[in-house]
């Protein structure tokens, strides 16, 4: 089975739209609205097509990551500029083989290539950890909503990449975070 990671492109929206519904359809924590997250985003100031990644197998889009601009504003009011992980789906019938990590693995290497310096998620507390996810609270990154400790998420693209970086999460309005 050889997966291949690309570049979404227009042509891939409905298919895309069309699998973010069903690998959340089953998830308990969303309100199952990550495809409709997902169109918002596409049209946003925090697109950025390079970090709009599918997955297929045999011609057949089985995953998709997307990662968008975010700030991390510090106590001077310093805006810092991170991404943010949101959403990763993956088919039901292929998951567990490998293909949310080769996506975020992808992800992170074409982000470090763009030049960004880390990356942010919501999510799982034991899934992203293997991919060097650590709790944002170690890094005194906060979220500007009340969720538990583990499921927020950072990892530094380059060592000591968030060294001086601090502060809270500003997120997209397409986010619809207050
Ligand atoms: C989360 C998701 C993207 C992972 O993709 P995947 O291709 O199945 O993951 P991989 O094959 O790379 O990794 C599988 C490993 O992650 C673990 N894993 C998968 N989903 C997990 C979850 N929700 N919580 C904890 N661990 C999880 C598996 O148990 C497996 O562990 P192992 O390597 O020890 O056997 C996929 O399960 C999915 O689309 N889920 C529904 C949508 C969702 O929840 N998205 C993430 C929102 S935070």
């Amino acid at each position: 089975m050889t997966i291949n990671i690309r570049q979404e492109v227009s042509a891939d929206h409905r298919a895309v739209f069309e699998l973010v519904q069903r690998a959340f359809e089953n998830s308990e924590h969303t309100d199952h609205q990550e495809q409709y997250l997902v169109e918002k985003l596409r049209q946003s100031a925090a697109f950025i097509p390079e970090l709009s990644l599918v997955a297929e197998i045999d011609h057949q889009l089985v995953g998709y990551i997307l990662l968008t601009r975010i700030d991390i504003v510090d106590d001077d009011n310093q805006a810092h500029q991170s991404l943010a992980l949101a959403p990763i789906a993956v088919l039901p019938e292929f998951q567990d083989q490998g293909i949310g990590g080769k996506l975020i693995v992808t992800a992170h290497q074409i982000a470090k290539e763009l030049g960004f310096g880390s990356v942010i998620l919501l999510g799982h507390a034991a899934y992203y950890p293997k991919f060097g996810y650590q709790a944002a609270s170690k890094y005194a990154i906060n979220m500007p909503f009340d969720v538990p400790d583990e499921n927020c998420m950072a990892i530094e693209l380059h060592p000591g990449s968030l060294t001086d970086v601090k502060g809270m999460v500003v997120y997209p309005k397409e986010f619809g975070i207050a």
